[in-house]
């Protein structure tokens, strides 16, 4: 054993955009910990204690080494008196009462299942449970109305529970590539999210877009939309894509008039041939056809900066760079803009360097945002 007194603290800046996260993680059983009881906070509506949770586990991530001793903790930030207690658990015992009995819990397992439909919230999950809604075949059995969104939720739980992969993700831009150039040529398309970060899988495949020339973004949204909508099929080097949009719902139709925001998924059949072996996954040539969760943003060029920003995450390093433009610089950070409230003005900016730029921090490229 170490003694105390030969230790040495690990030293960690506060805000999680002062910090470089990479997808390492020398302590990912404490993190992994930490998360759960993050998200059990978070469906139990107390986002709070949610975001501290968070924040401690993102400070574990961003440590060099695994922690071994309480010690070395001392005097790093965001890690509360619970977070303390759950890692002591750990390092003393190897597992956490409190993440052990959470896991196992009832209420738990019923909120996971339920709020992993598309278009149920924690407020909805909580109401079935109460009405002794536990899992898919009870609220299947239950005669409950469900809206547009949470039937096609419900029919492809499956499919969106299934982790997307990159090769996925790169076929599936490939498509949305294709209609946004049908569309609009001069139209530009960037992957965001956590496969921008350069992780390997995720929940669901971001997409921006905008348009070199200001203004002609307007109306594309919609545009997309229909192309998506018409049932495509469609050769993209050695990946046949054939896709169908499955769901929208009525706010989403709202926001495609806003040109803003779509969130949809595609029902996709991914082929891979032959000789396309090396790039997509080894043992697979051809896919079954599973739904995908898709993100589209279409944003104006002046505004793309701030949205690229914004869309790339992780959720963490967004919320801290947004806590830190108001408490350390009395501004505020959107995925549109930047707002000055001491000068009253916005401030512009053409790329995500100048944002960092003008909030003051080192510049973070998108694979150390994951915090
Ligand atoms: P995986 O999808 O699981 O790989 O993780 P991810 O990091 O890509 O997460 P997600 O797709 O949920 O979100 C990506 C980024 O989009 C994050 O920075 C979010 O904060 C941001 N985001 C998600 N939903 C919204 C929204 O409704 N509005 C805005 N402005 N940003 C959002
Ligand atoms: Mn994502
Ligand atoms: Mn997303």
């Amino acid at each position: 054993a170490v003694n105390d007194s030969e230790v040495t603290p690990f030293t960690v800046p506060s805000y999680a955009c002062q910090r470089r996260s990479t997808l390492e993680n020398h302590n990912a059983v404490l993190t992994d910990a930490l998360s759960l009881l993050a998200e059990n906070a978070e469906l139990s509506d107390e986002d709070g204690r949610g975001v501290a949770f968070r924040r401690a586990a993102a400070v574990l991530k961003a440590l060099p080494s695994a922690v071994t001793n309480m010690s070395q903790l001392t005097g790093l930030p965001c890690l509360g008196g619970h977070s303390l207690r759950v890692i002591k658990d750990i390092l003393e015992n190897g597992t956490s009462s409190e993440v052990e009995s959470t896991k196992e819990s009832e209420r738990f397992k019923a909120l996971k299942v339920l709020t992993g439909i598309f278009g149920v919230g924690s407020k909805t999950a909580d109401r079935w449970i109460r009405e002794g809604i536990h899992n898919l075949q009870q609220l299947r059995d239950s005669g409950q109305t469900l809206n547009r969104a949470q039937q096609a939720g419900l029919e492809h739980y499956d499919d969106i529970k299934q982790p997307v992969s990159l090769a996925e993700a790169e076929a599936i831009r490939g498509i949305v590539g294709r209609a946004v150039a049908s569309v609009s040529p001069e139209a530009q398309i960037v992957l965001t999210g956590g496969f921008r970060r350069g992780k390997l899988t995720g929940h669901d495949v971001d997409f921006l877009i905008t348009h070199p020339e200001e203004g002609s973004e307007v109306g594309l949204m919609p545009k997309l939309v229909s192309w998506l909508e018409s049932r495509v099929s469609c050769h993209l080097q050695n990946v046949l894509l054939i896709c169908d949009v499955i769901f929208l719902c009525a706010f989403q139709q709202e926001r495609i008039k806003r040109c803003e925001i779509k969130l949809l998924a595609l029902r996709c059949r991914i082929t891979y041939s032959e000789q396309d072996e090396t790039t997509a996954s080894p043992s697979t040539t051809e896919r079954r056809w599973r739904a995908v969760r898709v993100d589209l943003v279409v944003s104006p060029i002046s505004q793309f900066a701030f949205a690229l920003l914004g869309w790339t995450g992780s959720k963490l390093f967004e919320r801290e760079l947004r806590r830190w433009a108001g408490h350390e610089k009395g501004m505020s950070l959107s995925s549109h803009a930047l707002y000055d409230n001491k000068q009253g003005r916005y401030i512009r900016a053409s790329s995500e360097e100048e944002i960092f730029a003008h909030l003051g921090l080192e510049f973070i490229p998108p694979n150390e945002r994951n915090a």
